[in-house]
């Protein structure tokens, strides 16, 4: 559970949590400006706006977001009919979401992803996990406890801050020594943003597989945006990279260096089995 916020200083940075994680209280204001706040953030939903119904298989189903944050990404499913309940652990973020989803029919639960078998157990035929995991001490174990709540034929979408696009960008900023160290991971200390665990994509294929989930697609979000020597300023610099973005976003080698990876990940129907006798 996420700690309370000291009301003599209520936006200090909470300590990690009991597992490691770092829950956002304190950090919600930084996290709106910053990521939502600018264009990273209009990319990141313009480019979600098109890819979704591209990569899910979507007909009004129950949508579980956990790690749902500020709730942009449970509005946009509310908007298009799935019955939305959103798990975040920070009071603070928690706060934020439901102000913003006021007018949406959404349940919410004030809890962390670990404790997904006992507040909402499921089996959930659609859970979003959108860049949460890196913020885990043990995203390994959390991306297994997300398999287990999926029901046969159901799907996770799951977003991942991709530790290979960070290391390109330390390098593209000048971090040479850091990422020739390869100490790319924050320690989630204070307000930095750098999450404590960023993955690879090598890193998910493998869990997913040991997990029993099967990868039905993949894309990059932002490939291009964090590599830019001047920012798009004019309408329509900003088009052009938006539209670069979208072609891009799924073709090799592009989508590997996106600063974040969004996976299709699914629960066959029936799991394989071991003593089924082989095809001829
Ligand atoms: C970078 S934000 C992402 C929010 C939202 N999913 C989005 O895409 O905008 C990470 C969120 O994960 C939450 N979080 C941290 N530890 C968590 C945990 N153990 N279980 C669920 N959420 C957690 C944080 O509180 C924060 O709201």
């Amino acid at each position: 559970m996420s700690l309370p916020i000291d009301p003599a200083s209520p936006n200090a940075v909470s300590p990690l949590s009991a597992a490691g994680d770092r829950h956002f209280d304190g950090l919600a204001d930084k996290f709106a400006a910053s990521l939502y706040g600018g264009s990273r953030g209009e990319l990141r939903l313009a480019l979600l706006d098109r890819l979704l119904p591209e990569m899910l298989a979507l007909h009004g189903q129950p949508l579980l977001d956990v790690g749902g944050g500020l709730g942009q990404l449970a509005a946009w499913f509310a908007a298009r009919d799935h019955a939305v309940t959103l798990m975040e652990p920070s009071a603070e973020m928690l706060a934020r979401a439901r102000l913003a989803l006021a007018d949406a029919p959404v349940t919410f639960h004030q809890a962390p992803l670990q404790a997904l078998p006992e507040v909402a157990p499921g089996p959930w035929p659609l859970i979003a996990c959108h860049a949460v995991l890196e913020w885990l001490a043990d995203p390994r174990a959390a991306l297994a406890t997300l398999a287990d709540r999926l029901a046969p034929g159901g799907q996770l979408s799951l977003m991942v801050f991709n530790r290979d696009a960070l290391r390109f960008s330390n390098v593209v900023k000048g971090n040479l020594e850091k990422a020739l160290a390869d100490r790319l991971e924050g320690k989630g200390l204070r307000r930095r943003l750098t999450p404590i665990s960023p993955l690879t994509h090598a890193q998910v294929t493998a869990w997913s597989a040991e997990c029993g989930l099967e990868i039905r697609g993949v894309a990059g979000i932002r490939i291009f945006h964090d590599y830019l020597r001047r920012p798009a300023e004019s309408d329509a610099d900003r088009e052009a990279l938006l539209a670069l973005e979208r072609r891009y976003c799924r073709v090799d080698p592009h989508w590997r260096l996106g600063r974040y990876l969004l996976y299709t990940l699914v629960r066959p129907e029936s799991p394989p089995s071991a003593d089924r006798e082989p095809r001829p």
